[in-house]
């Protein structure tokens, strides 16, 4: 006899290059099993060809262990959740097709969930009592959006970067620095043991709670430029962890600014940081100093929830799923979604 409960969930995430899958029974997670990807290191980044086909090669064995994790049959499920978007488009429709293929196999709902969306209420499985409404601070590979959420899909967007997302400004400066691919985690360990106060990189304050990180990685490529053609090369491979150090402080200052600002204009007392740079220690550690100052809350996701993952794919189905929310099979990707666009 099937077990099916229209509670147990299964989400899906192949929006970049992380092939995840987790198992829901109500709110309470059963299992999230994650296959991170290694094929880009050689090449500095993701190459999306590359993404889609591993995703392929994985998905069936993460999705079978996740059910597997969580005691569940696949004739149990009740619902089949899948990062819609925003993403790469050959690795969106892997898990898409994927989960629209279970969905109608089994014949239950399906859903297709925004990933920044996942990022948003990532907080919620690890601290399901933070109480609305919260400031989010959200910091990706691809985003950077400062957000104001008042209920479960009631927001407003605040502000975001005009170019570069803090995430990519990592990576890129990692880049710079010679470091492996993606440099936040490198930089981040690094920054720990350097000198923040080495090198002296300008902060772009924008009106508003808009950011700009372009700027930062031009200067910190200038600096290199000029170093090295004073014949200072070596010396600035012998203060890696001192550059790591400095420009991880001017963009925590530069993130940090509007949060400040905005926490003030609204009476803000629960901030939240979401996305792969919430697991940078030096961000966390200046906002909860920042809170201790100002009288806020901080919260972050344990580290296997910052980076994508597809447990906050289905905490999201779980929040649609209590509202009757359900998506069409005809559902397609969309590689572009912005915040609280339907
Ligand atoms: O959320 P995420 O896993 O994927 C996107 O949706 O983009 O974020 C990935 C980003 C990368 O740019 C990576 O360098 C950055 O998060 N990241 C970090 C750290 N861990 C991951 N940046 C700074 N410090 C870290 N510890
Ligand atoms: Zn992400």
């Amino acid at each position: 006899m099937s077990k099916r409960h229209p509670e147990r969930l299964l989400a899906i995430e192949t929006s970049c290059d992380d092939t995840a899958a987790a198992v829901f029974e109500g709110r309470v997670l059963r299992s999230a099993v994650t296959q991170q990807q290694v094929v880009h290191e050689a090449y500095g980044g993701v190459v999306p060809e590359l993404a889609s086909r591993d995703h392929m090669v994985h998905i069936g064995p993460v999705v079978q262990q996740a059910l597997r994790e969580a005691g569940v049959a696949a004739t149990d499920l009740g619902a089949v959740a899948v990062t819609g978007g925003p993403g790469l488009a050959g690795s969106l429709l892997v898990g898409l097709s994927y989960a629209k293929g279970m969905a109608l196999a089994l014949d239950v709902p399906f859903l297709s969930i925004n990933h920044m969306e996942g990022h948003l209420f990532s907080i919620l499985l690890d601290h399901p009592d933070t109480a609305f409404p919260w400031l989010a601070l959200v910091v990706s590979g691809g985003h950077t959006q400062l957000v104001h959420v008042k209920g479960p899909f009631d927001y407003t967007v605040l502000g975001q970067t005009r170019d570069d997302a803090a995430g990519e400004a990592f990576d890129k400066v990692g880049n710079l620095l010679g470091l492996p691919y993606p440099g936040g985690p490198a930089i981040d360990r690094l920054a720990q043991t350097g000198n923040a106060n080495f090198a002296s990189f300008p902060r772009t304050h924008l009106p508003g709670y808009d950011w700009s990180f372009s700027g930062i990685k031009t200067a910190v490529r200038y600096y290199l430029q000029d170093a090295a053609n004073a014949g200072r090369a070596e010396e600035m491979r012998a203060h890696q962890a001192d550059l790591c150090a400095s420009f991880q402080q001017a963009v925590i200052d530069m993130l940090v600014d509007p949060v400040r600002r905005a926490v003030r204009a609204l009476g803000i007392q629960t901030v939240t940081v979401v996305g792969g740079v919430s697991a940078n220690q030096g961000l966390t550690q200046a906002l909860a100093e920042l809170g201790h100052a100002e009288g806020f809350s901080v919260r972050w996701p344990q580290r296997r929830y910052a980076t994508d993952n597809a447990a906050m794919i289905g905490m999201v189905a779980v929040l649609r799923r209590e509202l009757g929310q359900t998506d069409p099979l005809n559902t397609g990707i969309r590689v572009q979604w912005p915040l609280g666009a339907r």
